[in-house]
């Protein structure tokens, strides 16, 4: 399942190149598979990374750039040929097009007149999703209020769930990046992590890709954390976005196990998500993060409007908050609630089952299930009463009650 277009790109102008090269690396429709300033390389190229697209300059020799879209037009006869010259003359626009051309754009290029064309393309080779939306990847981050929330537990569980149908093709990103332990509730040994596929992720094609990570036997796709604490400065917010550049191109779905830090890693995983899911439970230091966070978060214009708070181990008995106390304070919509059953829970990490095997019928599973469900086609998500979840502003003084000074009693810490 492709998402997003692939392409490919000829032209022994450097200049001309690097800009249609700027543009096509600035679309997220587009993955930009190989780069090359020679006519005569191009169709073995073509041939080896297989893109969907080609865009083909006519502007270092007309002739030998038609001479190999004719070329192109037999040996790849799946990839969609695009021609692009300062010129338009009607002779060669013509000719381009009786050599196989599908487009035919100006330069300097139109980034608007580029993206239209592509999308076209994409459209044509790909069509739109069964609900009749264009086929994209969608990003599930998977946050926590405090270490031990569940995260971990419920990323890796939506990722199987998401994984075990046939049309998604689905990745889990382990961003703990000093003490992820993805790979242990998928009973997994790893060959390569997440810096493996950082260092290469030029050179990276789809098969490569896929080789790198590791593959469940739900079909989840694990990247993990890097094996060496050395090696964490390697993951910077532009790497990751690159790696995520490349995911999103071969996958339906990612998800990201994302760490307690909130470094800027972190935070470039949350802007990058579609959706965001903040995992708290019950109880007054993890209640009082999650203010803390949510405060943050709502400053940040890329983030603020996906976060969905999910309450975890909801029936965990000991000096639990009442729901409608935590709702009250977070001055937020609880999204989601999963019940607490530790026993389940921890077989399924010891086991390395996800608990769609390890226990299909618990209500824990159902409640992931139907979590997963809700993720995986949320566009706009609504609450109880049917309404779009917001903030409630008037209620926002209540996140104030758990800072010392600022409000109740409550704000005592223990
Ligand atoms: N709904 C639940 N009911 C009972 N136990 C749970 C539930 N969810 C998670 N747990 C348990 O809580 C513990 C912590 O879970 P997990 O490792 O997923 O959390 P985490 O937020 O990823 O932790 P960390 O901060 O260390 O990364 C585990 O023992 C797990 O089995
Ligand atoms: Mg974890």
């Amino acid at each position: 399942m492709s998402n997003v277009l692939r392409t490919a790109i000829v032209d022994p102008n450097d200049q001309t190149r690097d800009s249609l090269k700027a543009m096509l690396l600035g679309m997220d429709i587009v993955w930009l598979d190989a780069e090359c300033s020679r006519y005569e390389f191009f169709a073995d190229v073509v041939e080896q990374s297989k893109p969907d697209a080609a865009v083909i300059s006519l502007d270092g020799g007309a002739d030998r750039a038609l001479m190999l879209m004719e070329k192109l037009r037999t040996s790849s006869p799946d990839c969609v040929l695009i021609a692009v010259s300062k010129s338009t003359d009607g002779q060669l626009i013509l000719k381009t097009i009786r050599a196989g051309a599908k487009e035919f754009l100006p330069l300097p290029c139109d980034v608007e007149e580029l993206h239209v064309a592509l999308e076209r393309i994409l459209q044509s080779k790909y069509g739109s999703g069964a609900d009749g939306r264009a086929r994209g990847c969608r990003m599930i981050a998977v946050a926590g209020a405090t270490g031990g929330v569940g995260c971990t537990s419920i990323a890796v569980n939506i990722g199987c769930n998401l994984a075990m149908r046939p049309e998604n093709s689905v990745a889990l990103v382990d961003l703990d990046l000093a003490l992820g332990d993805a790979d242990v509730f998928l009973d997994s040994i790893p060959d390569y992590s997440l810096v493996d596929v950082t260092e290469n992720v030029a050179r990276l094609d789809f098969h490569l890709l896929r080789k790198s990570l590791t593959k469940h036997s739900s079909g989840l796709y694990l990247l993990p954390r890097p094996v060496q604490l050395q090696d964490l400065e390697l993951i910077t917010p532009e790497s990751l976005r690159k790696v995520c550049g490349l995911l999103r191109a071969s996958f339906s779905h990612i998800v990201v196990d994302i760490s307690k830090s909130f470094s800027q890693v972190d935070l470039t995983a949350l802007e990058l998500s579609n959706e965001i899911v903040l995992i708290v439970q019950l109880d007054l230091p993890c209640l009082r993060n999650m203010v803390r966070l949510l405060m943050s978060l709502q400053q940040i214009e890329s983030i603020r409007d996906k976060v969905k708070v999910v309450v975890n181990r909801v029936g965990l008995e000991s000096g639990q908050i009442s729901l409608k106390k935590a709702k009250e304070t977070i001055g937020r919509e609880v999204f989601f609630q999963i019940p607490n059953d530790y026993r389940t829970m921890v077989e399924m990490r010891n086991n390395g089952q996800p608990l769609i095997e390890q226990a299909p019928k618990a209500a824990i599973t159902l409640a992931v299930q139907q979590l997963t469900d809700l993720l995986a086609g949320a566009e706009v998500i609504t609450t109880e009463a049917g309404e779009k979840p917001a903030l409630d502003k008037t209620s926002s003084s209540n996140w104030m009650n758990f800072w010392p000074g600022k409000g109740g009693a409550k704000a005592k810490t223990k």
